[in-house]
């Protein structure tokens, strides 16, 4: 199944990116970030794990029973009653998915289950069975497949595969992986187990190390052809691979990638401003796609190549994902092209060749005194430099 060239969007905002510290939401907020990942066509979309409390539950159930273009999806542990508690929420959904999980490394399993590798695999079968029997989409997940041994790994996913599992997500769960040895990872478990045809292999990175969105793009050139992400990498500790990042990687780099995805990413923009809003969780600057210095250019030689030909310092369009221009910033690394440039945009007369050296001096001493310059500002600059001429 990896061979299709298509990688299937996983959004796990509502459910990984609710577990970062203070980032609750409510049933509202989340079904308007639900609404908004739909629009954006986001083809899964995690809506919490309908076992953890009545509120979960409820906001997964009206989700399921409102979206209609997107797998809604819960999560639910390899345990009976979570998996029958995550089948009740999605009951209305037009299209639903129960995801089980079950932790397989050794240090999970010695002390947090306390349980033998068997014992797990039993466990996972009887839950990856018991999900086939209330709905037909079922994913498994190996909880931190990261630090987990290839060998059981191969032995609990074919087993997985055989009881029913139609995706299968190999999560780094602590963000422990880095790119090279991630890819080799998925691409072992694609080569070695027996029946990996019949499933898609997902991947779901954490952030710890930074590498979420590198490890995710290792694996989807490895073969992983789902990508579990959440908007603005928001989630558990220093987050999840961010949808923005893997999404536009995808679209920028399809000539070396080769796979594509079916986001509409003019809606990028808007979700992120929506999930900044509900979460109070701002958006640094300097973030990649959605930060407001993306595409804002303010060194002068990078502004003067940008006036000439817009792809000598940009790799996407800012309209790709929903801004509406690359951004001009004036300030002290600012050239004379990029002043001339906003004075026409604003309708404001350069003067003679003196009048506008003179007003360029103007500019710059204020810029060694302010860090932007403000579209006012030029105008009373400029206004200023012809009065006393
Ligand atoms: O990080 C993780 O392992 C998870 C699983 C529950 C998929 O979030
Ligand atoms: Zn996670």
């Amino acid at each position: 199944m990896s061979s299709s060239d298509r990688v299937i969007i996983f959004d796990t905002t509502l459910r990984d990116g609710e577990q970062s510290p203070g980032a609750s939401m409510t049933k509202e907020e989340k079904l308007r970030i639900a609404k908004a990942l739909e629009r954006m066509r986001v083809d899964v979309i995690e809506a919490g794990f309908a076992i953890a409390s009545p509120g979960d539950f409820d906001a997964v159930k009206t989700i399921a029973d409102t979206i209609q273009d997107s797998t809604i999806c819960s999560l639910a542990r390899a345990l009976d009653g979570d998996i029958e508690r995550a089948g009740e929420a999605l009951a209305g959904a037009n299209s639903g998915r129960i995801h089980t999980f079950i932790a397989t490394s050794p240090i999970h399993m010695q002390h947090k289950l306390r349980m033998e590798p068997e014992q797990v695999i039993e466990q996972a079968v009887r839950a990856v069975k018991k999900a086939r029997s209330l709905c037909g989409d079922v994913e498994f997940s190996c909880e931190d497949a990261g630090r987990s041994e290839i060998d059981f790994l191969c032995r609990i996913v074919e087993a997985a595969i055989d009881a029913g599992a139609r995706t299968i997500n190999i999560p780094d769960t602590v963000g422990y992986a880095i790119p090279h040895e991630y890819a080799h990872l998925i691409s072992q478990l694609i080569n070695r187990v027996p029946n990996a045809d019949k499933a898609i292999f997902s991947v779901h990175c954490h952030n710890d190390l930074g590498l979420a969105v590198a490890n995710s793009l290792a694996a989807v050139v490895a073969g992983a052809r789902q990508v579990e992400c959440t908007i603005n990498g928001l989630g558990e500790r220093a987050g999840n691979a961010a949808l923005e990042e893997i999404v536009m990687a995808i679209k920028t780099r399809h000539d070396l990638l080769g796979v594509h995805t079916n986001i509409e990413t003019p809606h990028i923009l808007s979700t992120s401003r929506m999930v900044s809003g509900i979460t109070g969780f701002p958006v640094q600057p300097n973030k990649a796609i959605v930060g407001a210095n993306a595409f804002a250019h303010e060194s002068g030689i990078h502004q003067d190549g940008v006036l000439k030909h817009r792809e000598t310092y940009e790799i996407m369009a800012a309209e790709d994902v929903g801004w509406n221009t690359n951004k001009m910033v004036l300030g002290k690394h600012s050239g004379r092209n990029a002043f001339r440039s906003r004075l026409v945009d604003l309708g404001i007369d350069l003067g003679t060749d003196e009048e506008f050296k003179a007003a360029f001096a103007r500019f710059k001493d204020l810029a060694d005194k302010k860090h932007e310059i403000f579209d006012e500002d030029l105008q009373s600059l400029v206004t200023e430099t012809l009065t006393e001429e």
